[in-house]
């Protein structure tokens, strides 16, 4: 354990030198690191509190854009850079958003350092697998199935990661959603160089019942309305009188 910790300090000392992944644009340091979490409601994912079944599982695409919209971090598996275990899969933990609790997008932001394994691998190679599954809501406790059940439905997103570039549209947006979702990212130590990152899906695989896994078209995947309103609303009732931005 000493040992890889003591490489990843190494390798997180390190120069952030040969990342494929970058924006043509410089990442810009947050200036304003000290920001107030006064508006923010603490919104990590309540088991304990019900918000609305998922749809029919026969419905793919309402099935998918529901569980990620619900859940609010991925397991992620990059190619591992690390000395010992190089050209292994690693797996990581990642708060996510797929945009604000009011608009869903189907498309997982990151809010990540370069010094996290994840980061540091994917300035070597940007391909990416993130997973999320309805065992991070109540769904599967409450209806006794095992997370491993296939009708506790998981997502499985394959793709490239991507920097979202400083300053655009997007990056407002996302960046927005991630602190709205996740406050205490306002408290993160500010030197760590955070940056907005999203997946360029390129496969959407799916477990949501018996016979198989499913795989979605993404073009549908991202094209799909969703208007589903729960995490709001499951927001809401966790903190009635709190002003939401
Ligand atoms: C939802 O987000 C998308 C993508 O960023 C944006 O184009 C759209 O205007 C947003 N809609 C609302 C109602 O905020
Ligand atoms: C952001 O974009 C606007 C409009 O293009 C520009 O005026 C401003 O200087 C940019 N800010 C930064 C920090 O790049
Ligand atoms: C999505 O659906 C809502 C509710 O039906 C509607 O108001 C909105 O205009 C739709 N958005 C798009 C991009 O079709």
């Amino acid at each position: 354990m000493d040992t890889i910790f003591t490489i990843f300090i190494v390798l997180a000392l390190g120069l952030y030198g040969e990342c494929k992944w970058q924006n043509d644009e410089q990442f810009h340091h947050y200036q304003n690191s000290r920001r107030s979490t006064a508006n923010h409601m603490p919104l990590y994912q309540d088991k304990t509190t019900t918000i609305p079944d998922p749809p029919d599982h026969n419905k793919l695409i309402p099935m998918a854009r529901y569980v990620l919209h619900n859940t609010d971090w991925a397991s992620i598996a990059t190619i591992s850079v690390l000395p010992a275990i190089k050209g292994f899969p690693f797996s990581n933990v990642k708060s996510i958003v797929d945009g604000s609790l009011a608009n869903s997008t189907g498309i997982p932001y990151f809010y990540m350092s370069p010094m996290d394994f994840t980061a540091r691998d994917l300035a070597k190679n940007s391909r990416a697998t993130v997973m999320v599954s309805l065992e991070e809501t109540n769904y599967c406790e409450k209806k006794g199935i095992d997370p491993e059940d296939p009708r506790c439905t998981r997502l499985i997103l394959s793709g490239k990661m991507r920097k979202v570039r400083d300053n655009t549209t997007e990056y407002t947006f996302a960046k927005a959603a991630l602190f709205e979702r996740h406050p205490a990212f306002a408290n993160f130590p500010p030197d760590h160089n955070w940056f907005v990152a999203k997946l360029k899906i390129a496969q959407i695989a799916m477990i949501d019942w018996f016979g198989g896994a499913k795989y979605l078209s993404v073009r549908d995947y991202l094209a799909y309305n969703y208007t589903g309103l729960e995490m709001l609303q499951h927001a809401q009732s966790q903190a009635p009188v709190t002003h939401m931005t």
